[in-house]
């Protein structure tokens, strides 16, 4: 332990500037302009692994962005771990509202402020450095590990569940770590035993061949802009329950003692709602905050366009309108399932007066890890290590689509070993990293794996 400990004080600033390094890529992987960028951030990615010694370093290209695959395998007798992270980030948009720019990270106030530094490069990276400390440190590193690293995550992975159902040897494994959630609280290390899936399908209301004079056809034409307005009424009420037949089906209760437990954790709801700015809460009657995001069903409006909305005026009766709209989804929805009701649900409604297409942009189902294993008591105890707190037990309201597909297709269910903090601004303009978390975080993996190679033990 004191060699771990010594390797990752010694070398602060070597893994700080590595992690500069791969914070500069500007990988957003939903903009077709940064695809070098991903292509190269992969690349950067490929070669570090190597240069730590990590074995059978592999780009494998996708349709899409590429999926960066390594190995270390000498550990006979021992597990295998699949550590999966993605390296793409989300858009930077609004880029004035940066107090530095998004690519050139920078430190203030013991965070590491650049976009994915939390979500999820910083924390990818953390197993990289683990692997290198106890390898390093110990001169060995006592699992087999199988890292998979992917560049669409941020965009809906779609090509990483094709990868994973057509590779399932290489991908086999006894547990999968992820390092890409938070925890519940600054200073409270936490497990994640459930993420909610989604669905993201966007609507387009297409009327007139073109953009008509309101005054010359308004009255004798439908506006494809009201009739949008108009569905989104229709997929859920005032009082946020989802009004698309069947979409409750089957929906797995909440049981009374997860309740309790959601209840026992250190919530403050004042807090909540002044940090994001609003008056007052939303959301489906009859549950709790925590209960609404972690275990409730969802339905949200991402963005709608549609008509002029520049300077001045232009009457127009527009020829097209469209939104984004996304669904979360808990246990046991389906994506499939549940973007068939929806897609059924508008098309049931379409007026004659317009055409109505729905895209399906990506989905992936609902995951819940259970929490008795010797995986998470493993992880429980390298937290409880590392950090000297001991780690409660939360769910999360986002998403990793593939998380699903691997305990489908694999077998293996995740340890959701996250370490960012509530406030990083995930998404956000400012996205942050707690330096403190980084380091912490980087023992307590190396911990963990050190205690994974370890039959049955659970201290050191
Ligand atoms: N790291 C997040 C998931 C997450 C979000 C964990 C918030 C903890 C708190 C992940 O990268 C993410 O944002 N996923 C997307 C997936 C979507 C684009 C398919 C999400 O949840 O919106
Ligand atoms: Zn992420």
């Amino acid at each position: 332990m004191n060699y771990i400990l010594q390797f990752i004080e010694q070398n602060q600033d070597a893994f700080l500037n590595q992690l500069f390094e791969f914070l500069r890529f500007p990988s957003i992987s939903s903009r077709s302009e940064h695809k070098d960028d991903v292509h190269r951030c992969a690349r950067w990615l490929a070669d570090h692994m190597k240069s730590l010694g990590i074995g059978n370093v592999n780009v494998f290209e996708t349709l899409g962005h590429p999926i960066v695959y390594g190995e270390w395998f000498h550990s006979a007798n021992a597990p295998t771990i699949l550590v999966y992270g993605h390296y793409d980030v989300q858009p930077v948009d609004p880029l004035n509202l940066w107090e530095t720019p998004p690519f050139e990270p920078s430190v203030r106030n013991g965070k590491i402020y650049a976009r994915g530094s939390s979500d999820d490069k910083g924390q990818m990276f953390m197993h990289l450095k683990a692997f290198e400390t106890l390898l390093r440190a110990e001169g060995n590193v006592p699992i087999n590990i199988k890292f998979l690293f992917e560049g669409e995550e941020e965009a809906g992975s779609n090509h990483l569940d094709d990868f994973v159902e057509k590779n399932p040897e290489l991908l086999k494994c006894d547990v999968v770590v992820i390092s890409d959630t938070e925890w519940f609280a600054d200073g409270l290390p936490s497990i994640c035993y459930a993420l909610r899936g989604i669905v993201l399908i966007e609507v387009k209301v297409i009327g007139p061949n073109r953009d008509l004079h309101s005054g010359s056809f308004g009255g004798a034409v439908d506006n494809p802009a009201e009739v949008l307005a108009w569905l989104i009424t229709q997929l859920k009420n005032r009082y946020g329950r989802i009004t698309i037949p069947g979409f409750y089906d089957n929906l797995l209760p909440l049981s009374e003692e997860e309740r309790n437990a959601f209840r026992r954790l250190p919530f403050d709801e004042s807090n909540f709602r002044s940090e994001i700015g609003v008056g007052e809460l939303f959301g489906e009657l009859g549950y709790s905050t925590l209960e609404r995001i972690w275990a409730r069903p969802t339905l949200e409006i991402n963005g709608i366009v549609g008509g002029y909305t520049g300077e001045g005026a232009k009457t127009i009766i527009p020829s097209e309108a469209s939104a984004k709209i996304s669904m979360r989804l808990a246990p046991n929805q389906t994506a499939s399932e549940i973007s068939e009701k929806f897609i059924n649900h508008i098309q049931s409604l379409a007026p004659p007066t317009v055409k109505i297409e729905t895209v399906k942009l990506h989905g992936g189902n609902p995951v819940m890890t259970p929490i008795d294993s010797i995986w998470i008591k493993k992880a429980q105890i390298a937290l409880k290590q590392a950090f000297g707190v001991e780690p409660v037990f939360m769910r999360e309201g986002g998403s990793i689509p593939v998380c699903e597909t691997f305990q489908r297709v694999l077998g293996a269910s995740p340890v959701l070993l996250g370490f960012g903090l509530p406030g990083d601004n995930v998404h956000s303009p400012n996205e942050s990293f707690s330096i403190n978390n980084f380091f912490g975080g980087i023992k307590a993996i190396a911990l963990y794996y050190k205690m994974l190679g370890q039959d049955n033990q659970t201290s050191f």
